[in-house]
């Protein structure tokens, strides 16, 4: 029997399926317009104040199609984004919000809108016509240059203010390097130089995450600053060139969690363990999730609906593998460090408080 013969129409009045089924789609189509618009920088332009429409197309127009601007003006405008009156259009208060939170866009629909997608395609083993079953280790492509980006443009509200937080304990006589592993675009750098921390800064990126991956500026005319100073490297093997009297507190933001899925857990507990023995190691700091997708709570708020179901989605289908506090707590534990603080990051930034903090010495 064919799926189309199984459910017709006929037992839902088109009316009534349109009126609970389209409001999907307009959610949908708001958040890839608000995309675009961060993209493009049409929504800087014009939460920054009232602009022509013709001034707004030409600013663009190197970039973009006009066809483009003005069908993203349109919707805009459609969306409450922006108002438009005679020939002028204004950003509206709701797009000031988007521009606040484009880090959320930009990791969602820019990063892992690839990841959806791909979703929704079966899988086929070799034998011809054969649909598998997904398990969480599969390959589904993300673009991981807006996940670095809108990750960090996250983290810039929630995740690093804990992290600099945490880092102020090791501002001793002789202040160790920060290395920032998995630095995403490296904003944790500035961000800690505009705290006043004194701590030197070192953001890299491991090379075999996306070996094929160029290591570029971000670009566009919402740059978000450049890469450049990210050095392409291991952990192990920057650890392995750092001098014997060089001192060093690794950061480890969002990163644990994909090290666990793609490696496992033995050789994460062999990393961690060769760092706990390692007198050039003074302390880690780390950033993970709290996997509670079942949480009631989730349903009932705002950042529930709007990201936390994305992200666990996100997270059953690629190589991350969130676990519970409990679960890195005893890993720590084991590899040879002492717990000396755990915190959940703000509650503006993270209402659900599933982002935790763990401030680790060597035991
Ligand atoms: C969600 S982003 C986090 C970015 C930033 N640390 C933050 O706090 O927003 C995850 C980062 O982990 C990095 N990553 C993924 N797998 C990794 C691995 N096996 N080793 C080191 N870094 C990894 C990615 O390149 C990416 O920069």
């Amino acid at each position: 029997m064919s799926v189309l013969s199984e459910f017709t129409m006929d037992d839902v009045p088109i009316d009534e399926a349109l009126r609970q089924a389209l409001p999907l789609l307009e959610g949908y189509g708001d958040a890839m317009v608000a995309y675009a618009l961060i993209r493009t920088g049409l929504a800087n332009a014009l939460a920054a104040g009232e602009k022509s429409e013709c001034d707004l197309i030409t600013e663009f127009a190197a970039a973009y199609r006009p066809a483009v601007l003005k069908g993203l003006i349109r919707h805009a405008v459609g969306a409450g984004l922006a108002t438009k009156r005679a020939s002028q259009i204004t950003g509206t208060e709701r797009l000031r919000a988007v521009v606040a939170s484009a880090g959320w866009f930009r990791l969602l629909i820019g990063g892992y809108g690839p990841t959806l997608l791909a979703m929704a395609e079966p899988e086929r083993d070799p034998a011809p016509n054969q649909v598998t079953c997904k398990g969480n280790d599969m390959d589904l492509p993300r673009n991981l240059q807006e996940v670095k980006v809108g990750s960090c443009m996250m983290s810039s509200y929630g995740a690093f203010p804990a992290v600099c937080d945490m880092l102020d304990t090791f501002a001793c006589p002789t202040p160790p390097i920060v290395l920032d592993v998995g630095c995403g675009d490296g904003s944790l750098g500035p961000f800690l130089k505009r705290r006043g921390s004194q701590l030197r800064y070192v953001g890299i990126e491991d090379p075999r995450v996306i070996p094929s991956e160029p290591l570029r500026a971000s670009s566009g005319p919402d740059s978000t600053g450049g890469e450049s100073g990210i050095a392409r490297v291991s952990l192990k093997d920057y650890v392995a060139g750092l001098a014997q009297d060089e001192r060093c507190v690794i950061v480890l933001s969002f990163v644990l969690h994909e090290i666990l899925a793609q490696h496992g857990e033995g050789p994460l507990r062999e990393l961690l363990s060769g760092f706990a023995q390692d007198p050039r190691i003074v302390g880690l700091v780390i950033v993970e999730v709290d996997p509670a997708p079942t949480n009631a709570r989730l349903q009932d708020s705002t950042s529930g609906r709007g990201y936390y179901n994305l992200y666990y989605l996100i997270h059953d289908i690629t190589k991350q593998r969130l676990m519970p506090r409990a679960f890195w707590e005893r890993l720590f534990a084991d590899c040879g460090f002492n717990l000396l603080d755990v915190e959940h990051i703000s509650e503006k930034a993270d209402p659900l408080r599933l982002e935790i903090v763990f401030l680790l010495e060597r035991g």
